[in-house]
């Protein structure tokens, strides 16, 4: 399966802080909020990855993240000329995904859990079909809300709706089989002229071949996309790290604990980083 990991827009909801910077290279505590999405896909797997940004910033990721060779991964880049809609994502796409299936993950979205990887790994094998997600929240106007019959079968999926169906979120994480790219060039730009991710979930809704599955209660999950969300995605994983000793996201333990590079290659990639905590906790890691 292949991954995508959008990351253009316009991060205007965080204005001032994204006029140099792009949105997804925010700090979230420790580290760029790209890493948190990016960290999602290699834990399931995910490998051969493409990340989607605007053209002022690729300079920028390819700076951050290269080839993706250093964490044993592959990452190519393409760019979107404007904020079409996160479908264009499959358009844009279409020959990196090559007719595979492919899990698309927003570059503001931070999942965390303790068997996250085995809450979302099992969409991995996904032929046919789409699988979403669904989080209660406090809040759901902001975001594509999904309705569950009495047999928590979805029933209706509507994006920021005023007056919403359920509390049911549907969180920035998508599988879909090899037929999206074709799906996503044959929908109509929305109201607010964008591609509607929740149109394309429409589509494989109204065909009866969308899963939906809950987040447990234990999940998380934050869009960062405003300064409030942001704030409190940074304080949390400040507060687990801090408590734990433990790293969220680290991408090169991450690499090294699937296997994706040896004890040698990690030493080799962090060789460079300047003297910081986050070169320190890798070293520790390497000693043990
Ligand atoms: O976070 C989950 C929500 O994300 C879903 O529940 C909604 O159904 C979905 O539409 C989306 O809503 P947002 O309003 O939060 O989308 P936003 O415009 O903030 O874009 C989400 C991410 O995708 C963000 O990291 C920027 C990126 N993006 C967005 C658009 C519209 C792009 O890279 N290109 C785009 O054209």
């Amino acid at each position: 399966m292949k991954g995508i990991l959008l990351a253009g827009g316009t991060g205007s909801r965080l204005y001032p802080n994204t006029v140099t910077l792009n949105k997804h290279l925010l700090p979230v505590y420790d580290k760029p909020m790209i890493y948190y999405p990016l960290s999602v896909l290699m834990m399931i797997g995910i490998t051969d990855i493409l990340l989607i940004c605007n053209k002022k910033d690729l300079i920028h990721y390819q700076a951050l993240l290269s080839d993706g060779q250093q964490l044993g991964i592959h990452i190519e880049y393409r760019t979107q000329d404007n904020a079409n809609g996160i479908a264009e994502a499959f358009i844009i796409g279409e020959d990196f995904i090559d007719n595979e299936p492919v899990c698309l993950l927003l570059g503001d979205n931070i999942f965390h859990s303790n068997n996250l990887s085995k809450e979302i790994e099992e969409c991995t094998n996904l032929e046919n079909g789409a699988f979403i997600f669904a989080y209660q929240v406090a809040d759901p106007t902001r975001y594509g809300v999904v309705e569950f019959d009495h047999n928590h079968i979805a029933r209706s999926i509507e994006e920021k709706p005023q007056f919403p169906k359920s509390d049911f979120a549907v969180p920035g994480i998508y599988f879909y089989d090899n037929r999206v790219s074709e799906i996503a060039k044959h929908i109509k730009p929305s109201n607010r002229n964008e591609l509607e991710i929740t149109d394309i979930n429409k589509i494989y809704l109204e065909e009866g071949s969308l899963g939906v599955k809950e987040f447990g209660r234990g999940s998380v999950w934050f869009d960062t996309g405003t300064t409030e969300s942001l704030f409190m995605a940074s304080d949390y994983i400040e507060t687990l790290e801090t408590r734990q000793g433990l790293k969220i996201a680290f991408l090169e333990e991450i690499a090294y604990r699937n296997h994706y590079i040896n004890k040698q290659q990690l030493s080799e990639t962090i060789k460079n980083y300047p003297n910081s905590e986050y070169k320190s906790y890798l070293e520790k890691i390497i000693e043990k």
